[in-house]
């Protein structure tokens, strides 16, 4: 029984962090290549700026998700990327996927190989 409930709770582990990755891979990418700068900033550079912003894995993914959410020029710690590329357009995401994608990229070391690297 408790084996069972370790492995069921494995599979929604690895199925949350699995759609964050899908999720950035097929949206955010469009925008967000991993290190190189294209039209706004890798996502190499937004991860350091929140890391440092945002010292814990729960504020990284709470401020992460709250401001994808709700993209917003007076809250962002990314003033000079505004300045360069214009504000993040909204887009249509719940909050539970927003913070899935938000855990996806704390845990990822885009310099190194990584799930779903491309
Ligand atoms: C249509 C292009 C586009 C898409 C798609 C896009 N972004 Fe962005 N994003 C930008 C631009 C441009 C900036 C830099 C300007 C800014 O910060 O608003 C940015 C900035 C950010 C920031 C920094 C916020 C701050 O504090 O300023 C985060 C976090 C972010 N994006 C996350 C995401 C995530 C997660 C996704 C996918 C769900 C995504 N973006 C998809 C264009 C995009």
């Amino acid at each position: 029984m408790r084996q069972l409930l370790l492995l069921v709770c494995c599979v929604l582990y690895l199925e949350a962090t699995e759609m964050g990755a899908l999720l950035f891979h097929g949206n955010c990418v469009t925008c967000h290549y991993e290190t190189v700068d294209k039209s706004a900033p890798s996502m190499m550079k937004v991860r350091q700026a929140y890391k440092t912003a945002f010292g814990n894995k729960k504020d990284f993914i709470h401020s992460m998700s709250e401001w994808v959410l709700q993209p917003n020029e007076k809250t962002s710690i990314m003033q000079d990327e505004i300045a360069k590329h214009g504000l993040m357009p909204q887009l249509a995401y719940e909050k539970e996927v927003l913070e899935d994608i938000a855990t996806y990229i704390y845990e990822t070391d885009f310099t190194k190989v990584h799930p779903h690297h491309r």
